[in-house]
């Protein structure tokens, strides 16, 4: 079984993909991360975010990178929506995360395209959302947490500008398959978002 988890950031997405591929034991892949790998590669190497060619050659990374807890911060985030508008940059990571879905046994991944352009043959297909402001704000309260005190709308204008770059760009865009599941996390604590998505997901499956 493929179930494919798209959505924008702090929607709940990785969360509810973590507690999915617990729940049905699937291996679990945050696509995000494999962006968030190149953008982190780029700051270090002092490349040009904005140019093609220097983010392809960050694509080749060591995959130890993938543990650096900095790969979570606001900062490689933002580069990581950068580097992610280049096409060859997501040529680059297409195969890896389509092996991943494909392995046997299937998977769960989430990102922004996996139900439309890594796994559009998904079992399953859940797109995550939330409104903008209780993004910001569960945002907000994670970094507070790390002690990084910013202002609730900086966040806030934070998360519209990369809402707009990953919906926006032309090659993979955001968007929702059309055989997509909405689930909207708003209103839903983490326990009650978990039991929706397991219940969409019994639901699609017990369909087929
Ligand atoms: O999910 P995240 O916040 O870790 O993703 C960081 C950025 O990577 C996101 O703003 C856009 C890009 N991304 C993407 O373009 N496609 C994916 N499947 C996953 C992430």
């Amino acid at each position: 079984m493929i179930i494919a988890v798209d959505g924008p950031a702090a929607s709940g997405k990785g969360t509810i993909a973590r507690a999915l591929a617990r729940h049905y034991r699937l291996p679990h892949l945050d696509t995000g991360l494999l962006y968030r790998a190149v953008a982190a590669t780029v700051i270090r190497e002092e490349f040009d975010p904005s140019s093609e060619t220097d983010a392809v050659s960050a694509c080749s990374f060591d995959d130890y990178i993938l543990e650096d807890v900095w790969l979570k911060s606001e900062e490689v985030g933002k580069v990581a929506s950068m580097v992610s508008v280049h096409p060859l940059v997501r040529a680059a990571l297409l195969l890896r995360q389509r092996k991943f879905a494909h392995q046997p046994g299937g998977a769960v991944l989430d990102g922004r395209d996996i139900g439309t352009v890594i796994a559009p043959d998904a079992d399953v297909k859940l797109f995550v959302k939330a409104t903008p402001m209780i993004r910001a704000q569960r945002r907000h309260m994670e970094l507070r947490k790390q002690g990084i005190l910013t202002s609730l709308d900086k966040v806030l204008t934070d998360i519209r500008a990369r809402d707009e770059r990953d919906a926006r760009r032309s090659h993979s865009p955001m968007v929702p398959a059309p055989d997509a599941l909405l689930l909207d996390t708003s209103f839903l604590s983490i326990e009650a978002a978990v039991q929706k998505a397991i219940g969409l997901v019994d639901g699609r499956m017990a369909q087929k």
